[in-house]
């Protein structure tokens, strides 16, 4: 759990039946969706129903294994609470074995607490604490001070404080949940990234040992054919085309390595799809390559960083041109809305080439870091990092890439992205 700043609220005093408190009480947790909202709506609920003075929300964190307080109630200023309690206090303990009230004045049905539990609740000048259970998990609790244990001299008090804190215990689990889930999927992308870099980092050992063969056995050689002036000229040509492609090959691999949060912008995609033609529209022509583009009329916006898919989109068309080489083809760049089951909306970008095509075997490794076909030496041959990089985005985008390929036909890549829900 990130830290977040303490809350305090203000308590509010309706007079409700219980049956109306609780109806309302839990259509509210049923709905709100932000934890600082749902912790402010459970400690006013919970003052008001005791028409207590005061009262302070601890809520679990996990990951420090402790309950950190979140927010607080203090209608006199008079509150010490602690900031957070151990998963190991003898409160904690107590709240999350025994799963009911813990109350310092005698309380029928309510067994009498040790006097180091009173204690720890007087010095939080408190009266009594109530456990937010879920599933016999403490999830938070909630300490309340004067007059808070009047409530519970009738059973009815007693159930309807129970009901509302089970009601408040199940919202807040599945905030927990949802942290945890976005947390695990944080987790597993970056681990995925890392496994990425450990296959760069083999590939590009394996990937600079050919040029640094050459240079070395252009310097070794050297000293000797200093005078043979076409050793001299050609082979030094060479081995400058091997150091811009090193060169080349750090520069990828940086770009790749660095770890770029996208910066997400609403952004027209019609809009960037076009600024991307105009970019290659010289190198196409020089090919006799005609570019055609189908843009949806009504696409939704969508929310991604712009530099990042303008690089993903300028990978995908300049493979395409180097495909179809120079016989000349067709490109056509199509966007489309989708709608996926779920009633949610995408876009769709299609870049469709009439090039070889790709071959079965060779399909399912074109995302893999180093996997090229544009094995020509030196500074234009292909580093097999465009699409590693490519994948890399759409996956940070929360999107999608499907390749399909005939070989003699073409071969069409389609991007997805979800759009914006329209408000
Ligand atoms: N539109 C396409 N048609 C045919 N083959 C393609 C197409 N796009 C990609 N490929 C194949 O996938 C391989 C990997 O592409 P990728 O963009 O990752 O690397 P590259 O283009 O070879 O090198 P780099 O992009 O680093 O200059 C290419 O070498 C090519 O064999
Ligand atoms: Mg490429």
């Amino acid at each position: 759990m990130t830290d977040r700043p303490l809350r305090h609220a203000t308590a509010s005093s309706t007079a409700l039946t219980p049956l109306q408190r609780l109806t309302r009480f839990t259509q509210d947790m049923g709905t709100l969706t932000d934890r600082a909202v749902i912790a402010e709506r459970i400690l006013v609920e919970l003052c008001d129903a005791t028409t207590s003075h005061q009262g302070a929300l601890y809520l679990l964190d996990r990951e420090h294994d402790r309950y950190d307080l979140v927010m607080t109630v203090d209608l006199q200023n008079t509150t010490a609470a602690l900031p957070s309690f151990a998963s190991t206090h003898a409160l904690i303990q107590s709240l999350a074995h025994k799963h009911h009230f813990l109350s310092v004045a005698d309380v029928a049905d309510i067994p009498p607490i040790t006097p180091e539990l009173a204690d720890t609740l007087r010095a939080a000048q408190s009266t009594l604490a109530v456990p937010l259970l879920n599933k016999a998990r403490l999830i938070a609790f909630v300490l309340l001070g004067f007059p808070a244990d009047r409530l519970l001299d009738h059973a009815d008090g007693r159930d309807l404080l129970t009901a509302l804190a089970q009601s408040g215990a199940n919202a807040l689990d599945s905030i927990l949940a949802h942290d945890d889930l976005h947390q695990s999927q944080t987790l597993m992308r970056r681990t995925d990234r890392l496994r990425s870099l450990e296959i760069i980092a083999g590939g590009f050992a394996h990937e600079i040992r050919n040029p640094l063969t050459s240079i070395k056995t252009f310097i070794q050689l050297a000293p000797e054919r200093k005078d043979d002036t076409e050793f001299i000229h050609d082979f030094s040509r060479i081995v400058l085309d091997d150091v811009h492609r090193i060169e080349r090959l750090i520069q990828e691999i940086l770009d790749y390595a660095r770890y770029m949060e996208p910066k997400l912008t609403d952004e027209d995609l019609n809009e960037i799809v076009t600024s991307c033609l105009y970019f290659i529209e010289v190198k196409a022509d020089s090919k006799r390559i005609k570019i055609e583009k189908e843009l949806a009329s009504e696409l939704p916006r969508v929310m991604l960083d712009r530099q990042q898919i303008k690089q993903v989109l300028l990978n995908l068309l300049l493979n395409a041109i180097d495909a179809m080489g120079d016989g000349g083809g067709r490109l056509l760049v199509r966007t489309h809305r989708i709608t996926k089951p779920g009633a949610t909306v995408w876009t769709q970008i299609e870049i469709e080439d009439s090039g070889p095509g790709i071959s079965k075997a060779n399909l399912e490794h074109i995302f893999d870091p180093f996997f090229t076909t544009k094995h020509t030496s030196g500074e234009h041959a292909g580093t097999g990092l465009g699409l590693t990089i490519v994948h890399q985005i759409i996956q940070e985008h929360h999107g999608e890439i499907q390749v399909e390929s005939t070989e003699g036909v073409g071969t069409t890549f389609s991007v997805n992205l979800p759009a914006l829900p329209i408000d």
